[in-house]
């Protein structure tokens, strides 16, 4: 018999809501984005996230079900993210998941959300062979995570300092860009030359796999504050362009140390800056000369979604890891580093 899961994800600036079934085929996948509200802070702003989460989920799950063809009789689990990610808005997604699961008498399973991107990759490609390398690159976070198994996370780098995406964010609002940052510097930097500009890369300790962007988001931000003080033109696709590379430079880079390190031949990028397509050949250029594996999902997969969270909690469902009614958000949630998602 096969098993539908509802997916729930609440914990930023999406409401959305998903049908999945049995872990690969999507029934509905419905995502109402708040951005066109944020841009106007230039960012996101947690009470009014949650106050819209609020006033769109039931909307949102209406029509997941609808598209889907299914009544909520007909569904055998409600998957939800807990965690990492903004308390109030957290908490909308896991009060109504709760609601639904408590009413139809069916699990409840908790999802972290960067479980939930990894999972995005498990929808497309369902027999990914372990161990995996995964890079998580997100708007929050940027990971490298060692999986030998469905639900096993093994931490083995991170960012000391900024993610890259919230460094994407922060240079197109340098630039005058706009929100969220990281689709329009990938647009403009296609009219520009990456060599233009050299910036700097931090690699860290040779051995080190862990991440470190704040002194290439100050090198952009210093080099644009001089040219405006010499009254120097500056060119804003070469300044998208060449960060852009410093930046993908070396997640390549650290992202295939890593699979060296650990002899892994499949490595699976996972998390909103994802979507970008030149992050995307470079990876698959690397991996062709390698001899290895690379995975990513299709751009929709990428960002924030519901799909993910049901795909990551079917194999919650198959394990029988039931979360407790008494399940709280857990806003600074990690993975693989105690032992638990
Ligand atoms: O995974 P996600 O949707 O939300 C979080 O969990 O954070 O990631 C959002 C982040 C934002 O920082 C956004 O600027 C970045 O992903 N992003 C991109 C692209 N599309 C989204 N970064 C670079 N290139 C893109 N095309
Ligand atoms: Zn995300």
């Amino acid at each position: 018999m096969s098993v539908a899961i509802l997916g729930i994800e609440t914990s930023c600036d999406e409401t959305a809501a998903a049908v999945v079934i049995d872990g690969i085929t999507i029934s509905s996948n419905i995502i109402s984005s708040q951005v066109e509200i944020h841009q106007k802070f230039g960012g996101v702003v947690p009470e009014v996230a949650s106050r819209k989460h609020l006033e769109l989920i039931n909307g949102v799950i209406r029509v997941a079900l609808e598209e889907a063809g299914l009544s909520f009789k007909e569904i055998q689990a409600v998957a939800v993210t807990y965690g990492p990610g903004l308390a109030g808005a957290l908490l909308v997604g896991i009060a109504t998941a709760k609601a639904i699961a408590y009413g139809l008498n069916v699990p409840l399973l908790a999802v972290n959300h960067l479980e939930g991107h990894i999972y995005a990759n498990f929808i497309s490609s369902p027999v990914l062979p372990f161990p995996l390398i995964c890079l998580v690159v997100s708007g929050g976070h940027t990971e490298l995570i060692l999986m030998e198994r469905h639900g096993s996370y093994q931490f083995i780098g991170g960012t000391l300092d900024d993610a890259a995406g919230e460094v994407f964010d922060k240079i197109a609002r340098v630039l005058k860009l706009g929100y969220p940052g990281g689709p329009l510097i990938e647009e403009i930097a296609r009219q520009g030359k990456e060599e233009a500009i050299f910036f700097p890369r931090a690699y860290l300790a040779e051995d080190s796999l862990d991440f470190s962007f704040s002194g290439l988001k100050t090198a952009v931000i210093n080099y644009l504050r001089k040219s405006q003080q010499k009254n120097e033109m500056i060119n804003p696709a070469d300044v998208a362009a060449s960060f852009q590379k410093a930046v993908i430079d070396v997640l390549v880079d650290k992202t295939f140390a890593a699979a060296a390190r650990y002899q892994v031949k499949t490595v699976v990028l996972a998390g909103g800056v994802v979507a970008n397509r030149q992050l995307r050949t470079r990876f698959l250029t690397r991996a062709n000369k390698e001899k290895i594996e690379v995975i990513y999902p299709e751009p929709v997969f990428c960002t924030d979604n519901a799909a993910m969270i049901a795909c990551a909690g079917y194999y919650k469902y198959l394990r029988g890891e039931q979360a407790p009614f008494s399940l709280n958000a857990a806003p600074g949630l990690m993975l693989g580093t105690d032992g638990t998602v």
